[in-house]
């Protein structure tokens, strides 16, 4: 019963934990790289509405299915699946989620190592004080300057995966447990810090205006869908992630209200960084909101080495989007180690550089397609955009999806009831409507309308 209770990884200390790893995960490059440019390009404040509305009726029902998978079965996400399959007498096909999990997760990692590595060498460009006073013209030179050193980005990309690997290592008390709880205070309080600068010493109302006037008028449904994809990619959904950090929950605690928690720090954080990163671009003259990807690597170092002091703010900001995009790392890592362990009864450290290894070889993929390969195309794109779309797009839609009508239709109502426990009734058949209807509806819909906009 205790091994039920605890599984054979061991179990956070408390909710509290959990709720760190969940939102340490679920705060990531999403959040500070990818929010404020997708929302820019967007238009602002009526995606901000929309990717909220998706984050709360679809991603917070559909994320706690999958805690609630993870915690039931005490395992890395492929046994987990397995275990649930056959004790609802399922038809064992439903067991590939695991796997579909722990492939998206592998894949990410390869090249959000590589992504993260650029936030790493950026806190050294800033630091040193070789952008001070650049313009667009010169920020973007020193931008591809590192996209074409592929030597520099395999050293990256290796510290990166290396941090990731020390932490991973030390097991889900030791190692996990103690990483969120040392970084997520920094990150919180750096992101606050960066907060009250940007109010003082950006154009902070500009921001605001930006990110919260509602005009409807600028929605496309192009942009719903993006705000439904960013909701998903943000909450971490789909990809064993978050089962295999479920495993780990406290069987007390309720898993409603825990996510909800970390829902809201995720939400608060993409927000909070939009408001930071727009009242720095607004205070610099020229400088597009909707500057696509490169706001954050070619926008932000011209407006930060424009003002008094802004290089060191900078470098704290590179520190920041570093340390956030490390505890998302690691819930990618966790769940293919876990599963290893479980399964070969290998070490966690034999365990992580197997994975690490793997990562690293289909990183150089990413690697190359900013440079060598950049010419060279699988189904129209780089093999960085190939796994970006078939990650974000194709795998992590049909996971959600599966997700929702495995917990909505197929798991046995016992094991539900019995995780489920102390939830409101009427709060649980919202949960259940959403994962019967609402959630395959919209997923299906995103799905399609997103392969049909790709390819038509
Ligand atoms: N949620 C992370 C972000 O917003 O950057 C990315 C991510 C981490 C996705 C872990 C999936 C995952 F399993």
């Amino acid at each position: 019963m205790a091994l039920q209770q605890k599984g054979m990884h061991g179990a956070w200390v408390s909710r509290w934990t959990f709720i760190m790893a969940a939102t340490g995960s679920a705060v990531g490059l999403g959040n500070m790289w990818k929010f404020p440019y997708v929302a820019g390009s967007n238009g602002g404040g009526a995606f901000v509405l929309v990717y909220l509305a998706c984050i709360l009726f679809i991603g917070v029902p559909v994320m706690m299915a999958e805690v609630m998978l993870g915690r039931h079965g005490r395992k890395s996400p492929v046994n987990a699946m397995r275990d649930i399959v056959s004790e609802s007498s399922a038809n064992l096909r439903w067991s590939y989620l695991g796997w579909l999990g722990v492939v998206a997760a592998v894949l990410i990692l390869s090249f959000y190592a590589v992504i993260a590595g650029w936030a790493l060498s950026y806190i050294i460009e800033m630091g040193s004080g070789v952008l001070k006073g650049v313009d667009g013209d010169a920020a973007a030179v020193a931008f591809n300057q590192l996209l074409n050193n592929p030597a520099k980005l395999v050293f990256w990309q290796t510290v990166f995966l290396t941090l990731c690997v020390a932490v991973v290592m030390g097991g889900v008390k030791k190692g996990l447990g103690v990483a969120v709880e040392t970084l997520m205070p920094i990150l919180f309080f750096i992101l606050f810090g960066l907060l009250v600068f940007s109010f003082f010493r950006g154009n902070f109302s500009a921001a605001v205006d930006f990110l919260f006037s509602f005009n409807l008028d600028q929605l496309t449904s192009r942009s719903v869908l993006e705000a439904m994809g960013q909701a998903f990619f943000t909450l971490s959904i789909g990809m064993a992630a978050i089962m295999a950090y479920g495993a780990y929950m406290p069987q007390k605690a309720s898993i409603g209200k825990t996510i909800l928690i970390v829902a809201f720090f995720d939400s608060a954080v993409a927000i909070i960084s939009g408001l930071v990163i727009f009242s720095i671009v607004f205070a610099t003259q020229g400088i597009e909101p909707g500057a696509g990807p490169g706001l954050m690597f070619i926008s932000l170092p011209v407006a930060f080495g424009s003002m008094p002091g802004g290089l060191l703010i900078g470098a704290i900001f590179f520190i920041l989007v570093s340390i956030a995009a490390w505890s998302s790392a690691i819930s990618l890592l966790e769940p293919c180690v876990a599963w290893l362990v479980e399964t070969k009864n290998m070490d966690r450290f034999q365990a992580n550089m197997i994975f690490a290894v793997i990562a690293w070889i289909l990183g150089l993929g990413t690697v190359f397609s900013f440079n060598i390969w950049s010419g060279y195309q699988l189904f129209g794109f780089t093999f960085f955009d190939f796994l970006d779309f078939l990650t974000a797009n194709i795998m992590l839609p049909v996971s959600g999806l599966l997700i929702a009508l495995f917990v909505g239709y197929v798991v046995d109502k016992k094991i539900i009831a019995s995780e489920m426990l102390g939830m409101h009734p009427k709060v649980q058949l919202l949960w259940q409507y959403s994962l019967r209807y609402l959630a395959p509806f919209a997923i299906g819909a995103v799905f399609i309308m997103g392969l049909y906009d790709r390819f038509s």
